[in-house]
């Protein structure tokens, strides 16, 4: 499983719990000192967004986690990395969300549909929403899981 900017590796820590082995990726790695012994993880403390090619690329993983997280530039790759069989499991704000606060950038939000539209032809959307929520906090986000047809 990848997780994409993973921070203080809240999936991380879930998908290791059930046994499978684990790629995290965040340009700050610090909230995973305590993990750095788990011999199933990979940990990749790297700049996303500072122009270098997406070392990871060619990989392929059973799940690919994104969440609270967008580099546009980067979803078309992460697309591709889904094994055949595996799922996207996608969730971040989109836009409508400054209206509650940050992030605001249009940069960090997604555009209506733009999930749907990254896995259209690629995968096949089991669950798609675009709705706002009150909790933990008042936001506008979008969520997709998708898998590729084996
Ligand atoms: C809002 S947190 C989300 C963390 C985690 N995915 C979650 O939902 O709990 C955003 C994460 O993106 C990481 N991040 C932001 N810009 C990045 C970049 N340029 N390269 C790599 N990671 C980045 C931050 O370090 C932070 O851990």
């Amino acid at each position: 499983m990848l997780d994409l900017a993973c921070g203080g590796g809240r999936h991380v820590r879930l998908f290791l719990a059930r046994g499978h082995a684990v790629t995290a990726v965040d340009k700050d790695l610090s909230g995973l000192s305590d993990l750095r012994q788990a011999t199933a993880l990979e940990m990749l403390e790297i700049d996303l967004e500072d122009g270098r090619p997406f070392p990871l690329a060619g990989r392929h993983f059973a799940a690919v986690v994104v969440t609270n997280y967008l580099h546009r530039p980067l979803l078309p790759t992460l697309v591709e990395a889904v094994s055949p069989g595996g799922l996207l499991l996608y969730e971040t704000f989109t836009a409508g969300n400054e209206r509650f606060g940050r992030p605001s950038n249009p940069d960090f939000l997604l555009e209506p549909g733009e999930l749907l539209r990254i896995a259209r032809g690629r995968l096949r959307v089991l669950s798609y929403e675009d709705l706002e929520v009150t909790a933990p906090k008042p936001a506008c986000i979008q969520r997709i899981a998708a898998l590729r047809e084996v």
